[in-house]
């Protein structure tokens, strides 16, 4: 249901996949801020680059400085951060990079988007949720955000004054029970087969 323009047309590339050195796909992790994410998304991109896998992480925060530097946190925003970087993850996947996304991505149907852009490119798309609870991301505070989302000094903050939707058929979980990020990050790599 994209309204694309009739004058663009689709290029193929020369380049089959199976042509490529490297499988790629893309692993989406999900969470409140101050769950976890970025330690475990920062794990798992050294142990596929120290494997020789070509792998690539993409954190929220980062993206925001440059790709999405013009998106805030009201919901609409949320979702374009989300869409556009679901396409580029698609790409470093087509390319036989594994494309490792840190966003809270707070929204169910986007998330569902992403892995549809995913499977319609048959490219492997797993969603791995940072089941940390709000409590315990609000204890942390890594940032000190969420003392000022409660002082009011930031509106629209995930989990104070934005919703968080828990994904409901993840591929993988991740507890707070379970373990330092380098363990977890060589659990979802072995769970996957990656
Ligand atoms: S989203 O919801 O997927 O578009 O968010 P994301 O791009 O991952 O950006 C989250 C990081 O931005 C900082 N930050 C906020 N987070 C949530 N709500 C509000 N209002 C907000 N303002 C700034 C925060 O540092 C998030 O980083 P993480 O790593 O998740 O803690």
């Amino acid at each position: 249901e994209r309204d694309l323009n009739p004058n663009v047309v689709w290029q193929a590339s020369k380049v089959s996949r199976e042509q490529r050195p490297h499988r790629g796909g893309t692993l989406w992790i999900t969470g409140l801020s101050g769950s976890g994410k970025s330690s475990v998304a920062i794990e798992l991109e050294r142990r596929l680059v120290t494997q020789g896998r070509p792998a690539y992480l993409m954190d929220g925060d980062n993206l925001r400085h440059g790709l999405n530097s013009d998106l805030g946190f009201g919901d609409d925003d949320r979702r374009e951060n989300i869409r556009r970087t679901a396409e580029v993850a698609a790409l470093f996947a087509d390319s036989g990079s594994v494309a490792i996304v840190s966003l809270i991505s707070p929204f169910a149907a986007e998330r569902q988007r992403a892995r549809e852009i995913h499977d319609e490119r048959a490219l492997p798309f797993y969603e791995i949720f940072l089941d940390t609870s709000l409590q315990e991301c609000e204890r942390r505070d890594p940032k000190g955000l969420y003392a000022r989302a409660r002082r009011g000094e930031i509106s629209h903050f995930t989990g104070i004054d934005s919703p968080y939707e828990r994904p409901e058929k993840p591929d993988v979980v991740i507890r707070p029970t379970d373990g330092l990020p380098a363990e977890t990050a060589a659990a979802v790599l072995e769970l996957l087969g990656l």
